[in-house]
């Protein structure tokens, strides 16, 4: 329960969510919707001001679900512990259709330092509107927030409304602004960068390994996805042609990780995934250089040669001590990459075999950077929307298809770095996808403008904004654009 002095304990009682089996548990149902509708609310208040005709619908339906809960429920009362989400003292399993936007309104209450909300009573629409407007105010990562929300619910005598402090746990890392985290993130990405390069370079000189080093490294992936997953996500949407190797193989496992954490694949094992798919192509160093690089298409015999990857990599993985209980892992992810959902790819099996889980999310992983980026003999790539179509048209046949409608969820049908034409004939950049299923395809996205013959960034605006009276969206998007047919970089765009 919410102490009024601040102190909080952990969950009286901790109990699992038990799913019938004729369908969802209803309770954590309710303590979910509330969270969806909460949380557009939350994003409302930092796009229309108080006044907007959209606020009072947001809080509208945020009520009405505040009501439902309350007379079926008895309290409201949401917890964060950790990584996790507890209604009434019911862990929230964060289900892949909802996995975004759950995680999106955990980041947002954590980065204030709140950790406890709850209603004990039926709320007015004026009192939520104003205690949303002032939980969006806040600042970032200041621990005594969750006492001047106190304060400022007592002085305007605001009885229905309670908020404590977030837990802090000594071995969790990072409460740090979005500014910081953003760096940081960029840090784990260019680290990785070099980690694939020495480890790479190792597998040649056959020296030894830092295994160590290369563990924290997807440890600290891991955490920054967790935390701000649209930094790394980003980072690995840019189109780069230098180094392709090294930047495949970290983009590899930064959709892996993402994936994986979407998929229920535990925290710590998430770290393994990134390893097994910072290393799937590890094989590639025993292919000669002449064919990797070759600029212009690889004929017959050389693909024969190019296919023997897999084997190659599960060979050098197997011979090296270093890896310990990963061993396994790493050999799934480079042994399986190729192999195809129906077994029908490389390296042929005499006998069949299930693809493992790791070595399925690092296909799709595999098959959408291999694409999605521009390579020496396929300068411009395709774009996103075709390779996810293609994915959905393979599903089943090539992955896994409940893998795939995961994969296509988590990068929206706009990933981060698509070029988009919009309804009032401007064009943007897709910088930050949405959280919220149902507003999928209206992403933030930063306008485009062309002046002095180049083209420069403008503002970045929210997709999901609603004109004056609310009868229709600001912008919507009408088709997407080839940013290499309009010289435009995106990297600028995202960093
Ligand atoms: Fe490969
Ligand atoms: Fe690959």
């Amino acid at each position: 329960m919410v102490d009024r002095k601040g102190e909080v304990g952990k969950p009286d009682v901790v109990r699992e969510e038990k799913v019938p089996s004729d369908g969802d548990h209803r309770p954590t149902q309710l303590g979910i919707e509330f969270i969806i509708r909460f949380y557009r609310l939350l994003k409302g208040s930092t796009i229309y001001d108080q006044k907007n005709f959209m606020i009072d619908r947001l809080a509208q339906d945020c009520l009405q679900i505040i009501g439902d809960i309350l007379k079926s429920e008895k309290q409201l009362l949401l917890k964060i512990v950790r990584d996790n989400i507890f209604f009434n003292n019911i862990r929230i399993q964060m289900k892949a259709d909802k996995y975004a936007i759950l995680r999106a309104f955990l980041q947002e209450m954590r980065k204030r330092w709140i950790g406890e909300l709850g209603f004990d009573e039926k709320v007015g629409g004026d009192e939520l509107k104003d205690f949303v407007y002032l939980l969006t105010g806040l600042d970032e990562n200041v621990e005594s927030n969750y006492l001047y929300l106190k304060k400022q619910l007592e002085t305007r005598g605001f009885k229905a409304i309670n908020v404590g402090k977030l837990e802090f746990f000594k071995d969790e890392e990072i409460y740090v602004d979005s500014e910081d985290q953003k760096r940081y993130s960029k840090e784990v990405y260019f680290k990785s960068i070099n980690l694939v390069k020495e480890v790479m370079e190792g597998v040649k000189s056959q020296k030894m390994l830092n295994v160590r080093k290369a563990k924290r490294l997807m440890q600290n992936a891991v955490n920054s996805i967790m935390q701000d997953e649209s930094t790394l996500l980003g980072l690995a949407n840019i189109k780069n042609y230098d180094d392709y190797t090294f930047n495949h193989s970290v983009n590899v496992a930064i959709y892996a990780i993402a994936l994986g954490q979407r998929a229920g694949v535990p925290k710590k094992h998430l770290s393994h995934l990134g390893m097994a798919g910072l290393f799937h192509d590890i094989g590639k160093t025993r292919i000669p250089k002449e064919i990797l690089n070759k600029t212009g298409k690889l004929t017959a015999e050389e693909w024969s040669v190019m296919r023997t990857h897999s084997l190659l990599g599960t060979e050098i993985v197997m011979g090296m001590k270093e890896w310990g209980e990963l061993s396994t892992r790493m050999i799934d992810g480079a042994f399986e990459h190729h192999l195809k959902y129906d077994l029908t790819g490389y390296p042929r099996l005499t006998r069949k075999k299930k693809v493992s889980l790791f070595g399925k999310m690092i296909t799709l992983a595999d098959f959408y950077d291999a694409l999605v980026r521009p390579r020496v003999y396929n300068r411009f790539p395709f774009l996103s929307e075709k390779i996810l179509g293609f994915m959905l048209e393979r599903s089943g046949k090539d992955f896994d298809p409940a893998l795939v409608k995961i994969f296509v969820n988590m990068l929206g049908i706009f990933p981060l770095g698509t070029l988009v034409l919009l309804n009032t004939n401007e064009m943007g950049i897709v910088v930050q996808t949405s959280e919220d299923s149902e507003l999928i395809d209206r992403p933030r996205v930063c306008l485009v403008h062309y002046s002095d013959g180049e083209y420069r960034k403008g503002e970045i605006v929210d997709l999901r904004e609603m004109d004056e009276g609310a009868k229709d969206f600001k912008w919507t998007i009408v088709k997407t654009l080839d940013p290499n047919e309009y010289n435009i970089n995106v990297a600028e765009y995202l960093m």
